[in-house]
């Protein structure tokens, strides 16, 4: 075995029960996720103490795996590292306690870590260069939040949604249209066949600082879909269908997009990082990294790396580097 220190990260914030082992120079060895979509399809949105139950069935599983697939047994690890927040707070309470019972049981240090941090860290990751400071936008289910990255574990708040966060207006719209979960991958399909422009959607507050507000799209999306279902003949759904959901996917894009380079703007910054399941969205990357014709520093991290994963808790090892361990009675932190 090379001579690196090896952690373990444990990631079971929302619905993605997920364990990764990495050095300590963040280098990821095994990245294992069980996603509990089948749990919550029929919901068309996460139910909080069914993510909690499916963690507990599945965290020991994906933790074997993940040291299984990096060649390592409990006893080569230095660190256990946990998101212990924000998140549900059942889901979050599978994941830390596993964490505290490992490490205890072990004799190894605990590193208590943000969710938040470690979607930002995943783009740090993904450059394989220091990327800080920047800009960074969570797009994802539970968050949309900019800020002002200062240093991995300094992460200053900008501004976030107000009330829904821009995967909860994928979701719900793609719920309300009947497309299915989880709602972001399946509009982009449905975009897909259809053309922005021909239904007209609200930008919320495009224009207005740098806070977000989404549960207006939403609506927007159900009375234009009622709309179409009283006028349009039932031959023709299919297509309003697929043009509704291009002009969301347009519309979340234009707010996203539009509060990313406000927030350059004010800050004077020249890099931006961007992470959560929203920054998997094709359109979104496209018109994101065209911000780089304008000499930002644009930094996307892969697919598998924008949504919810345990490689992006290799965060902690910034944490590990400035002895900030995490004390035994650590908590699962919600908010
Ligand atoms: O970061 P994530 O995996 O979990 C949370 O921390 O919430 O983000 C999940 C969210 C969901 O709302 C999902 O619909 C959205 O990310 N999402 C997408 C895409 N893939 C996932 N939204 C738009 N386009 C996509 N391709
Ligand atoms: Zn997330």
């Amino acid at each position: 075995m090379a001579s690196e220190l090896r952690f373990l990260g444990i990631e079971t914030s929302c619905d993605e029960t997920a364990a990764a082992v990495f050095t300590d120079s963040a280098q990821v060895l095994s990245s294992v996720v069980f996603n509990q979509h089948h749990v919550h399809a029929r919901y068309g949105g996460v139910v909080p103490e069914l993510a909690a139950r499916a963690h507990l069935g599945r965290v020991i599983p994906v933790i074997d795996e993940a040291l299984r697939r990096s060649e390592t047994s409990l006893s080569d690890l230095t660190a256990i590292a946990v998101h212990h927040r924000p998140g549900l707070v059942g889901a979050l309470v599978i994941g830390v306690s596993v964490a505290k019972m490992l490490a205890a049981s072990l004799d190894i240090p605990l590193l208590g870590v943000s969710h938040l941090e470690g979607h930002v860290y995943a783009a740090r990751m993904a450059a394989g260069r220091d990327i800080y400071p920047c800009v960074a936008l969570v797009a994802s289910g539970g968050h949309t939040v900019l800020f002002h990255a200062k240093s991995p574990l300094e992460l200053v708040r900008l501004g976030s949604t107000r009330d829904d966060a821009a995967g909860e207006a994928f979701d719900k719209s793609s719920a309300l249209l009947g497309l299915g979960f989880p709602g972001g991958p399946a509009i982009e399909r449905e975009a897909r066949m259809g053309r922005h422009g021909k239904f007209s959607l609200p930008r919320p507050m495009i224009h207005d600082g740098l806070d977000f507000s989404f549960s207006g799209l939403k609506t927007a999306v159900a009375n234009a879909w009622r709309k179409c279902q009283a006028q349009v003949p039932a031959t023709e759904l299919p297509v309003a269908r697929a043009h509704l959901a291009a002009e969301l996917q347009m519309a979340i894009t234009d707010v996203l997009v539009s509060k990313c380079e406000r927030a350059l703007a004010l800050t004077g910054l020249k890099r931006l990082a961007v992470g959560g399941g929203v920054v998997a969205n094709s359109l979104f990357r496209n018109r994101i990294n065209n911000l780089s014709r304008w000499g930002i520093d644009v930094i996307i991290p892969p697919m598998e790396w924008c949504t919810d994963n345990a490689a992006m808790a290799a965060v902690a090892v910034e944490a590990w580097r400035l002895n900030r361990f995490a004390p035994p009675d650590l908590d699962a932190e919600p908010t």
